[in-house]
């Protein structure tokens, strides 16, 4: 028997014995198509083991989705080099269907991640499903126009098999967007960053250390759109540019190759209300950001290139005595990820629009119950991560994390206290991040925390150290639009405010550390 089929069995005795779950009809896998489901668009993604060539000399050996479009607008589908994914384009209100066969020797199952889709459809690992055999996603597109992704999340192997290769972007246009009239085409580009090491014979290496499972794996290779050296030819005038931070677990920070700022017109959930600019942007595993970068004014022949720039890589900070041994790049290195090579002269550009979305500000006052403030408490027990004292169980919930359907939440996500429990050698370490010993170290880490389901808000962030490592980044982080996954940094307590609506069942939220995921740090709400 496989594992799969194992792990099912086992959900279904803990579905028996949880009060209020019914693991029944809605909950089985979803192998065959709706006919009462009309689909406008149909895609078959089939996640392979292939080989694609990425640096000079031997192929990799890689984990893709390829895609083909059965049904819908040409276009729906492109292709991007190297591994991974092609990109889907959808249109809101669409209704999309997707074949997904799974070839690779263990099992898969796939999140689209930042979509608002049942929990049937959302790639729980519950519903992870074994070689050879096929799932079938269906949903309606109910996202306004922006930038999502969707990636592997199968149990205790996400990271592993993102790493290798099964990601890919999803772009969404509406009405209000195509009145902007913003850069499309070949001016709208996807720039999907990861890291990654290879060995010398240009395979994939991934083995984790002590070390490397704490703080996630840092590859010492960026790639861009799984290509190293990156180099796009752009012409003198206005380009949009959707980034999608694919890592594992590594945190940029953005910034233009000459100084000038970045503007920003879109984070995880769509665009923003107005383009901002910032000095720099920090980019957490699994966030988006898209900027409006306009070459206009620049020579023929010159380059601007997006790097990340050096700060202080919270996990390595306590460092003294440490020894790991880690053959990583620090998290906060600087490098380059991608060239903009400006090769020809044009005479127009689209003007950057002054407003872009209306968003609904919410305020705490807005939350179904604003006394209520659901916790999220990054914390650590026996070396592993854990959200409220708890790490991932399969179908598990506690009452704190039962949400009524249609409701508006206060969530208090803190990365205060990580409390481990006795030692009084490690406490000091753990409130002020600041300890000498390993402990200290290992917990004053950031954590890009997402939530599955709708986008939220940022109502507020509490910084912890009104230090200089804090006072290095604490402009890059973009808290005006809508998110799914927001960065919290040692100290740090960030409060969102999130809308649970039309769907009812188990879904997740995690650590975005895709190394912190598989060891746990993961749990289920409850939407009833
Ligand atoms: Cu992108 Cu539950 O993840
Ligand atoms: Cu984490």
């Amino acid at each position: 028997m496989t594992n799969t089929n194992l792990n099912r069995r086992r959900f279904l005795q803990y579905a028996a014995a949880i009060p209020g779950f019914a693991f029944t009809e809605s909950n089985k896998l979803n192998k065959t198509p709706n006919s009462a489901f009309k689909a406008d668009v149909e895609i078959a993604l089939t996640a392979q083991m292939t080989e694609v060539s990425i640096l000079p000399g031997a192929n990799t050996r890689v984990l893709k989705y390829t895609g083909k479009l059965l049904k819908g607008p040409s276009g729906t589908l492109k292709e991007l080099p190297s591994y991974l994914g092609p990109v889907l384009n959808f249109e809101q209100g669409q209704k999309v269907r997707i074949f997904f066969y799974n070839q690779i020797p263990e099992p898969c199952v796939t999140h689209w991640h930042g979509m608002h889709v049942p929990q049937i459809m959302d790639g729980h690992p519950m519903y992870a499903i074994n070689q050879g055999e096929q799932y079938v996603y269906e949903f309606e597109v109910k996202n306004p126009a922006g930038t999502n992704w969707y990636h592997s999340h199968t149990h205790e192997v996400t990271a592993r098999q993102v790493y290798q290769g099964l990601a890919g972007l999803i772009t969404i246009t509406d009405e209000i967007e195509r009145k902007l009239d913003l850069p499309s085409d070949e001016y709208d580009i996807p720039l999907i960053i990861q890291d990654r090491t290879f060995t010398s014979g240009n395979q994939l290496h991934y083995a984790l250390n002590m070390h490397q499972r704490m703080q996630g794996f840092l590859g010492d290779t960026i790639l861009a759109n799984g290509r190293r050296n990156h180099v796009v030819p752009v012409k003198t005038r206005a380009y949009r540019l959707r980034i999608l931070n694919g890592s594992n677990s590594r945190i940029y920070k953005l910034g233009w190759s000459d100084g000038s700022p970045l503007t920003i017109i879109g984070t995880d959930g769509g665009l923003l209300e107005k383009p901002q600019t910032f000095p720099y942007i920090m980019l957490a595993p699994a966030e988006r950001v898209e900027l409006w970068v306009d070459f206009s004014g620049r020579k023929p022949g010159s380059e601007l290139a997006l790097q990340t720039l050096s700060y202080q890589g919270f996990s390595m900070r306590m460092g003294g005595g440490m020894g790991m041994g880690s053959n990583t790049m620090d998290q906060g290195n600087k490098g380059t990820i991608v060239k903009f090579a400006i090769t020809k002269q044009v005479s127009d550009s689209p003007r950057l629009p002054d407003t872009l979305v209306p968003i609904h500000r919410f305020t705490a006052k807005d939350a179904s119950n604003p006394d209520i403030v659901v916790p999220i408490a990054i914390g650590m027990r026996r070396m592993t991560f854990n959200l409220n004292g708890r790490t991932f169980d399969m179908l598990d919930y506690t009452n704190q994390e039962k949400i009524p359907v249609n409701t508006v939440q206060r969530i208090r996500i803190s990365n205060i206290n990580p409390g481990i429990g006795g030692g009084g050698g490690m406490g000091g370490g753990m409130r002020g991040g600041r300890g000498g010993g390993m402990m200290g170290m290992i917990m004053a880490q950031p954590h890009p925390i997402h939530l599955h389901g709708q986008q939220f808000q940022i109502l507020s962030r509490k910084p912890g150290h009104a230090d200089s490592a804090y006072a290095a980044i604490k402009d890059g982080f973009i808290n005006s639009g809508w998110k799914d996954t927001v960065l919290v940094m040692p100290g740090e307590e960030v409060e969102i405010i999130k809308p649970f609506t039309d769907y009812t069942g188990l879904f997740l939220y995690h650590c975005h550390n895709l190394e912190h995921e598989d060891m746990g740090m993961m749990r289920n709400f409850f939407v009833s």
